[in-house]
């Protein structure tokens, strides 16, 4: 079995608080109407209910600037049926509020900790100033206030997330309930508005016989378990419940965002009855759309599918979760190689003609470098990146505003492990010498055992220390991470 090594897991780094300077909104109604019209009702969605956006109230201001609050805190909620537990919980509630943004507004999220211990809120896969990436670099204490601003770049239309990032305590957080999504939307989306728009957040969780969550010591058997897989849960929840029922019109399409938020947890998404439409990934939608009959899932990733209604009124089709075997022999879960249902989908309603799904939806720009070769190469061990735990204090790797570079990431160990670069989206090249066979945007790539992934990415803004890590939690935790500095061009003078 593998160990890990404690020793070299330290708590290092800067430490001080740097609020970011808070923008001005323009007016006190703009602050309370635009709080209210950036926060969607899209979840929870018991008994089926519908996405409901809501206006932008911000859009005719002056300046696009919309204000949220955001307040994380210890409370009591009830997460599986008939018991009560303690939790970390964004806004009282798990998941957090899904924030919905669009393309060029300028965002102000005034985040509270009321958390007993320090936190942070990263943005993650959005690209955007160094200050408010929420990365260990910036933590929030206990009765501390952030600001968070930052402005939607357009071409930025996807699905995102938020979560904590604290040095060491992100699986732990995350494990209490801390996660949301984010929903950016483009003025000129492609797909039809007719489609209704629902969020699936799927995440994982296990609980003590008192209903509270377990989290294992790592000293412990199952916690050295859990360490080496990424802690897995057995209770999943879509949306916070266990498998819930959506409807959807006979003949209707739905647009359908997956986040896979679970620390370890991959999904391997199959609907009964038919294929899925794969319109999008982590960074947002395709040229065209792709049919595909199931999608892989790694921890961080998302997807946005098209989904029809098919059949009859009454009748019924599972969403399910197949096996997929990314683990060690020595670690592999028992019940791995079984198939879980995460969703129920009923027929009802009357029958509807949706618009057809449009055959082009956005041009994606291929990215290319000048250089030849690889830029960056990044060798994956359990646990470590080029061998090293990571340090605060030290920069593993360098890159210039303006610059696209390419990154090899190889995976030399027989487990899958999934890489994410905050602050730019990059698109995959190859993958174990395979051409990627179209362009997306994305921020995680797996990194499947024993295999190699490729990937460009550029840095058109934001100097600053960006973190790449592997985003199985645990390992994450433990310092399997590393940090990108992008400094300044020189041209710019300063
Ligand atoms: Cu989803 Cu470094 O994070
Ligand atoms: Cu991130
Ligand atoms: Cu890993």
């Amino acid at each position: 079995m593998v160990t890990y090594d404690e020793e070299t897991c330290t708590q290092a780094g800067p430490s001080g608080i740097m609020a970011p300077s808070p923008r001005m909104v323009n007016t006190m109604s703009l602050r309370a109407i635009g709080a209210l019209a950036a926060v969607v009702a899209l979840i929870p969605l018991t008994s089926g209910s519908a996405t409901a956006p809501v206006p932008n109230a911000t859009s005719s201001a002056p300046a696009d600037t919309v204000e949220v609050t955001l307040t994380a805190s210890a409370t009591r909620l009830s997460l599986v049926e008939g018991v009560e537990t303690d939790v970390y919980a964004y806004d009282g509630r798990i998941p957090g509020p899904t924030f919905e943004f669009e393309e060029g507004q300028h965002v102000v999220v005034r985040f509270r900790n009321d958390l007993p211990e320090a936190t942070t809120v990263h943005w993650h896969g959005l690209n955007l100033p160094f200050l408010s990436d929420g990365s260990p670099f910036h933590p929030v204490q206990p009765g501390e206030e952030y600001t968070y601003s930052f402005t939607i770049r357009p071409g930025a239309a996807g699905t995102y997330w938020y979560h904590p990032h604290p040095n060491h305590a992100t699986g732990w957080q995350v494990a209490m309930g801390l996660y949301g999504a984010v929903v950016i939307r483009a003025a000129d989306d492609p797909l039809p508005s007719e489609y209704e728009d629902k969020v699936f957040l799927l995440s994982d969780n296990k609980f003590d016989e008192d209903g509270s969550i377990l989290v294992h010591e790592r000293t412990t058997l199952p916690g050295i378990v859990d360490f080496e897989n990424g802690r897995e849960g057995d209770h999943l929840f879509v949306n916070g419940e266990e498998l819930p029922t959506v409807t959807i019109r006979p003949g209707e399409i739905q647009r359908w965002r997956f986040l896979n938020v679970s620390a370890g947890r991959y999904y391997r998404l199959a609907l009964e009855g038919q294929p899925f439409v794969h319109v999008g990934n982590d960074g947002g939608l395709f040229e065209r759309p792709v049919e595909v009959d199931e999608l892989l899932l790694a921890t961080a990733e998302r997807v946005e599918v098209l989904v029809r209604g098919v059949g009859e009124p009454g009748d019924r089709y599972v969403l399910r979760t197949l096996p997929y075997d990314r683990y060690i022999p020595q670690t592999r879960p028992k019940d791995w190689d079984q198939p879980r249902d995460l969703l129920v989908v009923e027929i009802a309603g009357e029958a509807v003609d949706a618009p057809p799904v449009p055959e082009r939806l956005r041009p994606i720009p291929k990215l290319t470098s000048e250089g030849e070769g690889d830029d960056q190469v990044m060798t994956l061990t359990q646990g470590f990146i080029n061998g090293k735990a990571m340090d605060m204090g030290r920069v593993d790797a360098t890159g210039v505003v303006g610059e696209t570079q390419v990154w090899k990431i190889e995976n030399i160990v027989g487990m899958d492990h999934p890489f994410h670069l905050h602050g730019f989206q990059f698109q995959v090249i190859e993958r174990n010498g395979v051409p990627e066979p179209f362009r997306s945007w994305k921020d995680v790539v797996n990194v499947p055992a024993d295999e190699t992934a490729r990937f460009i990415v550029r840095y058109e803004n934001y100097p600053g220390k960006w973190m790449f890590h592997c985003h199985i939690l645990d390992h994450e935790d433990h310092g399997m991470m590393g940090i990108l500095e992008v400094t300044p061009a020189e041209e710019d003078g300063g």
